[in-house]
């Protein structure tokens, strides 16, 4: 086994920050989410698909941010049409800077759903406006929901600090589970104002998930036999798995749908989108309004960062980039003797340790994990990963070489 990375100026922040932010750290970014005292906790830079941490160990960055970096990180046509608005224009206004319209027209083009848009900042924002909306529309309460949505009171996992009443017309559904789905529309349909689901399925430190056939047609079918708003949380799968998202991939248009990540690069922007007459509950009835909503840098950066994804194919290299590196990942569970899967082929993959009585697959993931972070491959033992158009060959030759030789250690572990 490589030696333990050196981290010394990452646990000096660490210990700086734990007097000054609650935890040290937001959320998903804590150490517990890695494998502690052997990852980084402060990056101090990145350019395409590298990363560089505070202690100057440089990784291949197969995180991406958690989604956004679809091309890669300081992508300079889109930071210099930044720069130039900053510079030429200003971007923070008591009025709305025509970008806007050019950002709603484009994704009216490219999303098959699409007839309005609005902008926000980020995923959660994005997803509790489209679930106000179709209350609004509706005039329902129950929300039928499936994935991650984020932070916000009706959908947050951990509970703490949402009084119950908040969340208790908030039903979970799992993925491709059709039948649970029409059990539950039986009995609250009627006061069901929208399921929300992710098209592709990825629970937290579980394997990604592809519709079943004919899953999201059966799912846009309850919805509309029983008139309920149906939402696509395309927060991940946005501008990554196709131009129009899920939704044109998969051939099933949604009313609704959200948008955020990989959408401008790394710019905070993320958008609902959706049917006009849905979408115009929003001239009069509901109030959606934020001081930076209508902040033209992130806009900006979402039209030149789809105008590179248009341009330059992005996304069919990111997916045969994704698909080559996938069956290379393949062939290796195929050898080994580890219990372990790999899933979200072609664009976020994940490798998980199958689940064992004695809890053995916990020591596996620790290891393995604790093997690619030493050897300079930046991954999550709970998240996938994501692949990016910068991403070289070499750094995905190098990352499924440092996967198979961190298989070979495990196998040689007595564990
Ligand atoms: C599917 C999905 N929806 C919503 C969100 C929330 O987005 P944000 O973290 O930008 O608020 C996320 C974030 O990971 C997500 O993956």
């Amino acid at each position: 086994m490589t030696e333990r990375l050196r981290l010394d100026n990452t646990n000096k922040l660490y210990n700086e920050a734990l007097e000054l932010i609650p935890g040290a750290i937001l959320g998903i970014r804590r150490p517990y989410n890695f494998v502690q005292g052997e990852y980084p906790i402060f990056f101090d830079k990145a350019k395409g698909g590298r990363v560089i941490d505070v202690d100057g160990n440089e990784y291949i960055d197969m995180l991406c941010a958690y989604g956004p970096i679809i091309i890669g990180h300081r992508e300079e046509e889109i930071d210099e049409a930044v720069i130039k608005q900053i510079r030429d224009k200003g971007f923070c206004f008591s009025l709305t800077q025509p970008c806007q319209n050019i950002l709603a027209e484009k994704l009216r083009q490219l999303i098959p759903c699409c007839e309005k848009s609005v902008f926000v900042k980020t995923g959660s924002d994005a997803t509790t406006a489209a679930v106000r909306i179709a209350r609004a529309y509706t005039e329902r309460t129950k929300i039928i929901r499936c994935g991650y949505h984020g932070w916000h009171d009706w959908c947050v996992e951990v509970k703490g600090g949402v009084p119950e009443k908040i969340y208790e017309d908030v039903l979970e559904i799992e993925y491709n589970n059709l039948q649970q789905l029409e059990e539950l529309v039986q009995k609250i349909g009627k006061d069901t104002a929208a399921i929300v689901i992710t098209p592709l399925g990825h629970p937290l430190a579980n394997k990604v998930e592809a519709p079943n056939e004919g899953y999201l047609q059966g799912v846009k079918k309850i919805a509309e036999d029983n008139g309920i708003v149906l939402i696509f949380d395309e927060i991940r799968t946005g501008f990554r798995v196709s131009l129009g998202g899920a939704q044109e991939l998969f051939g099933v248009t949604p009313h609704l749908a959200t948008f955020g990540k990989a959408m401008a690069n790394g710019y905070s922007i993320s958008a609902v989108v959706g049917k006009q007459e849905i979408m115009d509950v929003l001239v009069e009835k509901v109030f959606l309004s934020s001081t930076f909503f209508p902040n033209s840098i992130a806009q900006i950066a979402a039209l030149k960062t789809i105008e590179i994804l248009e341009r330059d194919n992005v996304l069919q290299v990111v997916s045969e980039k994704g698909r080559r590196f996938g069956q290379k990942i393949e062939q290796i569970l195929q050898k080994t003797k580890i219990p372990a899967e790999f899933s979200g082929m072609p664009w976020m993959p994940f490798i998980t340790f199958k689940s064992d009585p004695e809890k053995k697959y916990r020591t596996y993931r620790t290891e393995f994990y604790k093997y690619l972070i030493r050897n300079k491959v930046f991954l999550q033992p709970y998240h996938h990963g994501y692949i990016a158009y910068r991403h070289t060959v070499e750094d995905l030759n190098y990352t499924v070489a440092t996967i198979q030789k961190a298989f070979q250690y495990l196998e040689s572990m007595k564990i």
